[in-house]
């Protein structure tokens, strides 16, 4: 059984999903704990599942690396064998992604490299876009640049707007996210060999 940590800051549906398709039992992952950055209203289906959560409070630390010495540490507790970032809005630590990847993976609401950042949906609409998307990658130290493990388009539609784009596209996020964290726990994807040879 694949171990999963789920990092979060906000309204956490794509845990939730995540949380809902990993109770049934042929599933072959775990969410054996959440963190996050801020007092998430995520945590609250993490409590729903029994699960563990954890927080490394932001605005109590001085520096980044500070920071993110002690997700560090809290992820060193759990020695998951996957992180997964799910709306989690704080770029990591060099330090730490080098701990852990390639086994740390992110979704991004947006066709990368196709608008990158924290305001990847918003970006779509302002530039005119036809058509968005939903992708999910392996994070390394650039802003949403890590080798793309899957990724689907999502048209915009007359009359969307920021909102309601991302409700759209964050159905997409989840299925993607949760065939990914399958794919991992059978070993059908190989996160090490996706991140050389993509
Ligand atoms: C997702 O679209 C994620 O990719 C983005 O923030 C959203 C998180 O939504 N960075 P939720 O917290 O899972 O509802």
């Amino acid at each position: 059984m694949l171990k999963v940590v789920v990092l979060i800051s906000g309204t956490g549906s794509n845990l939730r999903a995540l949380l809902d398709e990993a109770s049934a039992p042929d599933f072959p992952a775990q969410v054996i704990a959440v963190g996050a950055d801020r007092e998430a209203a995520g945590f609250g289906h993490a409590e729903a599942y029994g699960i563990p959560t954890f927080l490394v409070p932001w605005e109590q630390f001085d520096s980044r690396e500070a920071w993110g010495e002690e997700l560090a540490a809290q992820l060193d507790v759990w020695q998951p064998d996957l992180v997964v970032l799910s709306g989690l809005m704080r770029l990591l630590p060099a330090g730490l992604v080098d701990r852990w990847a390639p086994h740390i993976i992110n979704t991004h609401p947006a066709y990368l490299p196709e608008f990158p950042g924290a305001h990847g949906v918003r970006d779509a609409l302002a530039a005119g876009a036809a058509q968005t998307g939903a992708s999910v990658i392996v994070v390394d130290n650039g802003v949403d640049s890590g080798p793309i493990l899957a990724q689907e388009r999502v048209p915009v539609l007359d009359g969307d707007d920021e909102n309601r784009l991302h409700e759209r596209i964050k159905p997409v996020e989840r299925r993607l996210l949760i065939d990914v964290v399958r794919r991992v726990a059978t070993g059908d994807l190989d996160l090490a060999a996706a991140s050389t040879s993509l």
